[in-house]
């Protein structure tokens, strides 16, 4: 039998090594568990989006078409109308834009579009990351080139060490920023000193922006890839493109609702694979989405929500843990005092709360995995529950 032998070569998923990890454990009886490991946001979704999705005569209609993979034009324009409004940037709705089901779907779906399948290509990486970035550039027959988020420089990038003969070969860029799971924003002047590169070695940049709505300081919300590529002058987004969700922004990760967006030439080779594909999103959820993106409130309330919960458990635990405050998303990357893997064990079997071990998010790269020596902890949870789980790792701290 023959199969796609890149199959081989995906690595098992964070949460398969945190289950072999923790098989044997029974987490303490004495306390409910408290699952700190998955990004799935846990707010109520906004009330408007489930009334309208749940409206028997607009699922009817819906349910009797065929959706357009380019989805609706008043999908495309709500999310042009949001791009301009958050981010300043003039995004064409008939070339530049395209719904995905999810990030997720898009980011991997566009490697597949994108590479040349040439084995020894490189897709650029952060490390620690995303899974889906590997498994995607794997599956495209590509290898993954790992650009670890140092410690040193605040969980940025260091792009320094790259050799000429990575960046020739490179043919995409992931970018995540704000990072899962080091919470760290990209300075506009890294993405437009990426975007240089871009056009000198002819390569594509991907920036997955996920978690742009979810950030701390209200004066200085993330920039986009595409307001940095406007700045400096590529106006057209030449060779960029960015990834948005509904996931986060407006706790509707069930609704697979994402875009795409930048670069026409790009978007047109991405539609022309996705007609194939068929991963047109229903009409009812192009429908509902075009709601979320014209809703401001929503999203304003949901990220206040983040702020008081990061405050309070920053207080909670600060005097026990060197903690790094991330700038956006909702993710911890906590320092452990000692084996990351030992960490969550204990923890587990002491207070029922369960982290991810960080070297599950990470890759060995020259010999050293960037994610040993953290866990991350996913504030996701309802606020009481999670200070509920800071107190306990506090007192997990002052046990050790
Ligand atoms: C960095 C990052 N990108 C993309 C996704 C996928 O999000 P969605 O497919 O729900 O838009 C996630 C989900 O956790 C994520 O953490």
């Amino acid at each position: 039998m023959t199969f796609n032998l890149n199959l081989k070569d995906l690595q098992p998923y964070p949460f398969e090594r945190l289950r072999q990890l923790t098989d044997d454990i029974k987490g303490n009886s004495a306390f409910s568990l408290i699952p700190l490991t998955l990004g799935e946001p846990k707010h109520a979704p906004p009330q408007f989006v489930v009334d309208a999705l749940t409206d028997p005569q607009h699922i009817r209609e819906a349910l009797g078409t065929y959706p357009l993979t380019k989805g609706s034009a008043e999908l495309r324009t709500a999310i042009g109308n949001w791009l301009q409004q958050r981010f300043g940037i003039a995004v064409d709705p008939e070339h530049e834009i395209l719904p995905v089901n999810g990030t997720r779907e898009g980011l991997f779906a566009f490697a597949q579009a994108m590479l040349s399948g040439k084995s020894d290509s490189y897709v650029m990486m952060p490390n620690p990351f995303y899974q889906i970035y590997e498994g995607a550039a794997l599956l495209a027959g590509a290898q993954p080139l790992l650009v670890d988020n140092q410690p040193r420089l605040d969980f940025q990038q260091d792009f320094e060490h790259i050799t000429e003969t990575q960046w020739q070969q490179t043919e995409l860029v992931y970018l995540c920023s704000p990072g899962n799971p080091t919470g760290q924003i990209m300075p506009e002047a890294q993405q437009q000193a990426l975007i240089e590169r871009a056009h000198k070695y002819n390569f594509i940049i991907a920036a997955d922006e996920c978690y742009s709505e979810l950030y701390f300081d209200e004066t200085q919300p993330p920039g986009s890839l595409l307001s940095a590529s406007k700045a400096m002058g590529n106006p057209d987004f030449s060779r960029c493109v960015v990834f948005h969700s509904l996931s986060k922004r407006s706790n509707l990760p069930g609704l697979r609702s994402g875009f795409v967006a930048g670069d026409k030439a790009l978007m047109a080779a991405f539609l022309a694979y996705r007609t194939y594909h068929g991963c047109a999103m229903s009409a009812h959820h192009q429908a509902v989405s075009r709601l979320a993106w014209q809703d401001e409130a929503h999203v304003i309330a949901n990220r206040q929500l983040y702020q008081a919960k990061f405050a309070a458990v920053r207080d909670i635990l600060a005097p026990h843990y060197r903690l790094n405050e991330p700038d956006g998303a909702f993710y911890h990357w906590l320092a452990t005092p000692a084996d990351d893997r030992a960490f969550a064990r204990e923890l587990l079997q002491q207070f029922n709360v369960l982290v991810m071990p960080g070297q599950f998010l990470a890759r060995s790269n020259n010999g050293h995995n960037p994610g040993s020596g953290f866990v991350r902890v996913a504030w996701v949870a309802p606020f009481e529950q999670c200070v509920e789980a800071a107190e306990r790792l506090a007192r997990f701290a002052q046990s050790g």
